[in-house]
């Protein structure tokens, strides 16, 4: 074989390859709960409380009018769709008609980050 052909077929197999590892890098984009739970602690105990049940200190400082739902509560928290959770973390609650007091983390949090809180929340009830 012409071994500039044989060198062009490896360059497009190498191609192939790194496109099928980032689609798979990219349908792996699966939560992992206790990752999400880091993130809970930093960035949302301070108004959905420690353990999500919606009693966080903050809420008061804040004059919150309402309270978030209790995570814990195995109804209350089915009742909460994905994209509602995904949407309230990124676009917070006016772009949801909900309390401005629920901040947006859009530019905060990444993808995998929303994904793991997701993961998180719903592994919330006992
Ligand atoms: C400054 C206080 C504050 C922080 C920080 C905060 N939230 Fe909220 N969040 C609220 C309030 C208040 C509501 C209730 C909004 C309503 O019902 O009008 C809420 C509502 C929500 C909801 C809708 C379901 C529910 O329980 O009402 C989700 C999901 C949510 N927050 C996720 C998060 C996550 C995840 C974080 C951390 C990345 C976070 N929040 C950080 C105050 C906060």
């Amino acid at each position: 074989m012409d071994p500039f052909i044989f060198l062009r077929q490896q360059v497009v197999w190498a191609a192939a390859l790194v496109a099928l590892a980032a689609s798979i890098s990219l349908a792996a984009a699966e939560g992992n709960a206790g990752r999400g739970a880091q993130i809970f602690a930093a960035k949302c105990a301070r108004c959905h409380g420690r353990g999500g049940k919606g009693d966080g200190p903050d809420l008061v400082k804040l004059q919150s009018a309402v309270s978030p739902d209790d995570w814990t509560d195995k109804e209350s928290n089915q009742e909460l769709t994905d994209s509602f959770i995904v949407a309230m973390i990124t676009k917070g609650g006016k772009a949801n008609g909900k309390s401005r007091i629920m901040p947006a983390f859009a530019d905060k949090l990444n993808t995998q980050q929303v994904q793991d809180l997701l993961a998180f929340i719903r592994a919330m009830p006992k």
